[in-house]
């Protein structure tokens, strides 16, 4: 679906925006991709590595919405991937946290619709289901945007979904590259939150795979949550360093001790598909069909029961320590 399309990806230059991008030229012949991000440095070491003719680099802040009008000219799809996620750099400063994630998802939206772009999907977290710090809070908020945005495209034809997923191993400031730094000075031991702290794990490919399946799927208004394993950071540890002496440090503010990614407090909004879950709008679109049970592939899912949350720690797969160990590999790291 890709072939001969021209796609724009905000915060192209992180870690999601170029395993997307090294995906989409390895499967498609896109006309052009669009990496739109602020930093001239990362755009550059981008460009030493993805330098073929459809590349084009756009300096660019999605606060700013003429800029983003500009570089969505001509553009059929959009991947909304730019946000600013270490959770206490948000609590530190909550303006600029909801400046680049609210304000730029508002921006992303108004310029796909001046733009015509066909479809977009903004990229969630499991911390925007029940937020409990800043982070999840401005990302829940971008995820209702993008829902509602599907209402206001009037005589425009552009449709707007969410994916969200949990921890992508080995993603930047993510456990695993603190754990390997730990265990390369030789520390005297790994720091652990809380004994029973659970998280989902998802290797980065794995997260790119699922964005891809969902823009042939989705009709507009879907927050898609792929069916992805539970990990026990006890268990992480035991994988990284078994000979590694451990220390409890306590939950961190703004941490939880497990994620979720459906809140029970939406399961009659929320659908259960072969490899995913759906949760649909809680407000009806005027112009289309208020229906989630079957997707624009014709896969069909049906409605969970009442009151089910698909939570990291009451999940049927979970890893065991050697497969945490197989699946990180996986995972390039
Ligand atoms: N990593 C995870 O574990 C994880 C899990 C679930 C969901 N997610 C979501 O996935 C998305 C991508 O995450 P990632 O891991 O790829 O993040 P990342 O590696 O930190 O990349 C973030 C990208 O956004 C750009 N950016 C930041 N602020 C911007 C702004 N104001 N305007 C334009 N570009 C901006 C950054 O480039 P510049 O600094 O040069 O602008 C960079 O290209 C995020 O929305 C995140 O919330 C991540």
């Amino acid at each position: 679906m890709f072939d001969g399309k021209t796609i724009l990806i905000t915060g192209g230059t992180g870690s999601f925006g170029k395993k997307y991008t090294q995906t989409l030229l390895k499967r498609f012949k896109p006309r052009k991709i669009i990496i739109y991000s602020r930093d001239e440095l990362k755009q550059f070491e981008m460009q030493q590595v993805f330098n073929q003719d459809c590349m084009r680099f756009f300096i660019g802040d999605v606060r700013d919405g003429d800029r983003l009008k500009r570089a969505m000219r001509d553009v059929d799809y959009v991947i909304h991937a730019a946000a600013l996620k270490q959770v206490p750099a948000a609590e530190y400063n909550p303006m600029e946290c909801i400046k680049t994630n609210i304000d730029g998802a508002e921006n992303v939206i108004n310029a796909s619709l001046d733009c015509d772009v066909k479809k977009v999907i903004a990229l969630s977290t499991d911390k925007a289901a029940n937020p409990v710090n800043l982070y999840g809070a401005t990302k829940l908020c971008s995820d209702k945007l993008f829902v509602a945005a599907n209402n206001i495209a009037g005589g425009h034809s552009t449709t707007f979904s969410v994916v969200r997923y949990g921890n992508v191993v080995g993603s930047r400031g993510s456990v695993v590259p603190f754990f390997e730094k730990l265990i390369q000075e030789k520390a005297d031991y790994l720091p652990i939150t809380h004994e029973e702290m659970t998280r989902f794990w998802i290797t980065l490919q794995q997260g790119v795979d699922f964005v891809l399946k969902n823009f042939e799927r989705m009709f507009g208004g879907e927050v898609f949550v792929p069916k992805i394993p539970s990990i026990k950071i006890t268990d992480l540890a035991k994988a990284m360093a078994p000979d590694m002496a451990t220390k409890y440090i306590g939950i961190r503010p703004g941490e939880k001790l497990h994620e979720i990614m459906c809140p029970g407090e939406l399961s009659h909004h929320t659908y259960e598909y072969d490899d995913h879950y759906v949760i649909s709008p809680t407000i009806s679109f005027s112009s289309r069909a208020n229906d989630y049970t079957v997707n624009a592939l014709k896969e069909k899912g049906k409605v969970v029961s009442e009151g089910f949350e698909y939570s990291s720690n009451d999940n049927p797969d979970f890893l065991s320590i050697e497969e945490i160990i197989e699946f990180n590999q996986q995972a390039e790291l």
